[in-house]
């Protein structure tokens, strides 16, 4: 695995395999990785000629500074996985490198997708995504890119994002990896105390419930068995159990077999917030 620190470096390496018309697949990451990530590397592998990874704990998405600060940085253990998983290029760069002093950060028109969700309890989050994995598009240039299906709506906003800038890159959503238990895998979850690893499964469950029940309950009334169930089983605060279509994210308050819904939670337990979802029919 070769490592780039600098643009130059890295567009002067992919050059080479640009000439020679060899697909490019990108796993753009914040580190602290784990068998998500590293299934989203065989993922990017099985499907491209080489694969690109990039990692870099981006400023501009993090609305809480806190967040930002406490982010778990595992740099070393990354290296060493993505080595192991057999990645072809890590790049690396500093904020300086991707973000020029004095330079504009650019605004994006996400509308609805923006103002939902994730967008609407953490503003500016996706425009910071948007501003980062633009930058990095633009400098890996890559043909295929692969992201995971725990960040839903973020897959949405990145594919919003290669229609507006008239990108030719194909976003490969991968599914999402859990724990034995269920819980999804995270970089988070390494700020969960064992006591609430084991009890932050029950969002699984809670997601699991509403897959079995869709069609038999109404909405409403899985909704506040969830939301329940969360509380009783430890977290803190629940920003939204969200029953939406998967196409679009605008929010089903009835179900009918022709509706193709998702059901998203984000909720907190002992200050880690979690996010996961999963696709009813
Ligand atoms: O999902 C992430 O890890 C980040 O949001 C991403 C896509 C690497 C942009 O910083």
């Amino acid at each position: 695995m070769i490592i780039f620190k600098t643009i130059k470096g890295i567009n002067n390496f992919l050059d080479k395999y640009r000439k020679e018309e060899k697909i490019i697949g990108y796993v753009p990451t914040m580190g602290a990785l784990h068998a998500g990530h590293v299934s989203l590397i065989e993922n990017c592998k099985g499907n491209s000629d080489l694969t690109v990874c990039s990692i870099f704990v981006n400023p501009t998405q993090f609305n809480d500074q806190n967040d930002f600060d406490n982010y778990p940085q595992t740099i070393e253990k990354d290296i060493q996985l993505l080595y192991e998983t057999g990645c072809d290029v890590l790049f690396l760069p500093s904020a300086a490198e991707l973000y020029p002093a004095n330079e504009i950060l650019e605004s994006y028109q996400l509308g609805f997708l923006e103002t939902i969700l994730e967008g609407k309890y953490r503003p500016g989050h996706f425009q910071g995504v948007c501003q980062v994995v633009n930058r990095l598009l633009k400098i890996v240039k890559p043909h295929r890119l692969f992201m995971g299906q725990k960040d839903y709506q973020q897959c949405m906003v990145i594919s919003k994002l290669l229609e507006l800038t008239n990108s030719t890159v194909h976003l490969i959503i991968c599914p999402t990896v859990r724990e034995e238990s269920g819980l999804a895998k995270s970089s988070r979850n390494v700020r969960l105390s064992e006591t609430d690893n084991s009890k932050a499964t029950i969002i699984y469950q809670a997601l699991l419930f509403a897959k079995d029940h869709i069609s038999s309950i109404p909405i409403l009334e899985i909704e506040s068995k969830m939301k329940a169930d969360l509380l009783r089983n430890g977290f803190d605060t629940i920003d939204y159990i969200a029953f939406c279509d998967a196409g679009s994210l605008t929010p089903i308050t009835a179900y009918s077999s022709k509706d193709n819904v998702i059901v998203l939670i984000a909720a907190t337990i002992k200050n880690v917030r979690l996010i996961d979802n999963l696709i009813l029919n």
